[in-house]
């Protein structure tokens, strides 16, 4: 029976899962994939954390050396996070032929090239499932499953955190500071929650799966990015008053005009299928000229989730003999052919406190008729001598919205309070 022996860089949530699922499903391996897979060492500066997690003293290794030096180990798991030791690593792991296998999102959207070249140059494989939507088996679809399709966008919820910070808005009627302090309670949120709710994670992701769903490089810094800070209840409220829920949303698109993608809060019909995808849940939907739209859904982060992930990585690279890399040019910049789009269309739902007076109405659709805005749907909510209005528009481009919206605020016609996307 194949042996295949593991390192496992970082025991904290995502690299304990692992370890767990490992010794647990050690036999069901070696019956069903005839693979012996033998964690061999680990390295975790908390030896009380391995010990505790049953790793044996003498597994505990002192440095990243002791790892790559090791004849015995064959693949090393990368759960370390950031980009500082964890790119060190990875890269000693790499040039000493080890095959790596990482969780690590913010790394691959990064560096990925420089891992890419390195893997090349030394016969190693790479491997990044967990790096994206956790346990979700979003990365081998696009590079198996879907590989015979043309895919024209991929648009999903993934980051669980924010789902879960938006299904509590939503759900009970909370503000963003009372949902996100669940949500740190809970675990779901970091102390410090800034990659989550400013959607840093999202676009790491989305820069990832845009890459290898449209065959080309799209760096993180080309996603167009805004979080759920200034999300507010009345939005939230307002929106579902008009059948929307709100998502943040990761949208990727191939078009004619060039690549788009995007990472922020959309209302969506109720009736989508990614509107009830709620809590810490995620879901990608991805549309190829073959198949059609897919589905997935599940669970985006925690330590067995993202641990199945890593695990069948492993698999995978323990049956598998023959080595892939990206399918296409993997450089730091983008293909100086590709063109990204700025100036996405979308629906757009206005928020705005006007004086309720006659004409005000009047006044506002023509400074939107100028900037060729059409309006949808619209509400009013009087209370005294002001009225709150909500309008959502038929599809617009991002800059008239801006533009308008700027000169309705210069003009004293209105305090524009919210502008959201609908996705239409
Ligand atoms: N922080 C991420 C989320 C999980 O909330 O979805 C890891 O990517």
């Amino acid at each position: 029976m194949k042996k295949v022996g593991v390192a496992i860089l970082g025991l904290g949530v995502v690299g304990g899962g692992t370890y767990k699922i490992l010794k647990e499903h050690a036999d069901f391996y070696r019956e069903t994939q005839s693979v012996d897979i033998e964690v061999e060492s680990v390295l975790e500066l908390d030896r009380a954390r391995a010990l505790a997690l049953g790793v044996p003293a003498e597994k505990i290794a002192s440095n990243i050396a002791e790892i790559v030096l090791d004849p015995d180990v064959n693949i090393v798991v990368e759960c370390i996070g950031g980009v500082a030791a964890a790119k060190d690593y990875v890269l000693d792991a790499l040039n000493a032929g080890k095959t790596v296998v990482t969780s690590n999102k913010e790394l691959f959207a990064k560096f990925w090239h420089e891992l890419e070249r390195a893997a090349r140059r030394h016969n190693a494989g790479l491997f990044f499932e967990a790096s994206c939507v956790g346990g979700v088996p979003i990365i081998r679809t696009l590079l198996d499953g879907l590989q015979s399709n043309e895919v024209s966008s991929l648009v999903g919820i993934i980051n669980g955190t924010t789902n879960y910070i938006l299904t509590e808005m939503t759900e009970k009627g909370v503000s963003y500071a009372e949902a996100l302090q669940t949500a740190i309670g809970l675990g779901y949120a970091e102390a410090d929650p800034t990659a989550d709710v400013e959607g840093y994670d999202a676009a790491y992701k989305l820069s990832i799966l845009s890459s290898l769903a449209f065959h080309t490089k799209v760096p993180y810094t080309k996603v167009f990015r805004e979080g759920i800070t200034g999300v507010s209840e009345a939005d939230i409220r307002d929106g579902s008053q008009l059948g929307y829920v709100l998502k943040l949303l990761a949208v990727g698109k191939k078009t004619p005009a060039g690549i788009e993608v995007r990472v922020h809060p959309a209302f969506l019909e109720k009736s989508h299928p990614l509107a009830s995808v709620g809590g810490s849940f995620n879901a990608v939907f991805v549309r190829g000229d073959s198949v059609g739209d897919v589905m997935l859904y599940g669970r985006g982060a925690g330590e067995l989730p993202t641990g199945s992930a890593i695990v069948s990585d492993i698999i995978y690279a323990a049956t598998h003999a023959e080595l892939h890399y990206s399918t296409f040019k993997n450089t730091a910049a983008p293909d100086k052919d590709v063109k990204f789009v700025t100036d996405f269309a979308s629906g757009y739902y206005l928020r705005m406190t006007v004086a309720d007076t006659p004409g005000v109405l009047a006044k506002i659709s023509a400074v939107l008729a100028r900037a060729g805005i059409s309006i949808d749907k619209l509400s009013q909510r009087v209370s005294g001598d002001r009225a709150t209005l909500v309008i959502v528009t038929h599809a617009t481009h991002e800059l008239a919205v801006r533009n308008a919206v700027s000169k309705l605020g210069a003009s004293g016609l209105a305090e524009v309070n919210s502008v959201l996307r609908v996705i239409l």
